[in-house]
């Protein structure tokens, strides 16, 4: 049996970083989780957060995988560190990688980043942002409202347009250079927040940097998949699957046309 890279996510945000993954490393089999029934994670209270993350890895492990990528910012922020204690197995997260994404594009130094409001609140985007450089200017700005219209599938829509000007407003008087889009729910909305934002901002998304990463852990320990595998991806939610499906058919439809998936909906 092939071993998987685990990926997860609060709901259907992570499947913003399984594209990239897919793309990258097309050898790889994925089993993905989006716990869509309890989402969003931003407005929760740490302990849940930190409770949902480590249900969600208990039930991965089962299954062998041989690294994990917690692709949700707000469990990166809660709960890496927590998860990390627990396993036996390299886990990324996503916040390291879209730092220093970030820090190698901007010029002017001055870097935006939007996310859920416990990522905001933690402030581990200026910290690491300022770990590695540490006269970057970090302009936060929680944006709370985005994820439940990405939930509902809702990305090229008059509201979707109307909700993502609103959350920005406060943030396009700044003279950032680069966005970092600190949510994996976010990329879903990349077109109307480039439109608010304007053509001098580059909007950073961890998902390239991530999945680089994943490739340099598992080559590294020797643990990438042959050339040439062709792997088949389970999916799986906690909720509603028909729209969990649906998103995800049209968001990874370059890759898994050619491949088979396995989808099923699991309470935790
Ligand atoms: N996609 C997740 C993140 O990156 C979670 C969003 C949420 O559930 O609020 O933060």
């Amino acid at each position: 049996m092939q071993q998987a890279i685990a990926i997860l996510d609060s709901g259907v945000g992570g499947l913003t970083v399984v594209r990239e993954v897919m793309r990258q490393l097309p050898q790889e089999k994925i089993i993905y989780f989006g716990d869509t029934a309890r989402a969003p994670y931003g407005p929760r209270r740490e302990e849940e957060v930190v409770r949902f993350t480590r249900q969600i890895v208990q039930y991965l492990i089962q299954y062998q995988p041989k690294l994990i990528v917690i692709a949700c910012n707000t469990a990166t922020a809660l709960a890496l560190q927590d998860i990390r204690e627990q396993v036996q197995i390299p886990v990324l997260g996503v916040i390291q990688p879209g730092a220093r994404a970030a820090l190698s594009c901007t010029r002017s130094g001055i870097i935006g980043v939007i996310g859920t409001e416990n990522t905001i609140k933690s402030g581990a985007y200026r910290e690491a942002l300022q770990t590695i450089s540490p006269t970057t200017h970090v302009i936060s700005k929680a944006c709370p409202e985005l994820v439940p219209i990405v939930e509902k599938g809702l990305f090229d829509s008059r509201e979707s347009r109307a909700v993502v000007r609103d959350s920005l407003a406060s943030l396009v008087r700044y003279p950032i250079d680069c966005l970092i889009l600190g949510c994996t729910h976010y990329p879903f909305l990349s077109d109307a927040i480039s439109e608010v934002m304007g053509p001098d901002v580059t909007l950073i998304n961890s998902a390239e940097e991530t999945a680089r990463e994943t490739s340099a852990v598992l080559y590294h320990r020797g643990q990438l998949a042959e050339s040439g595998t062709i792997p088949v991806h389970q999916l799986f939610c906690s909720g509603n699957a028909d729209m969990f499906k649906r998103i995800a058919r049209q968001w990874l439809s370059d890759y898994i046309s050619v491949t088979s998936v396995v989808w099923q909906v699991t309470k935790l």
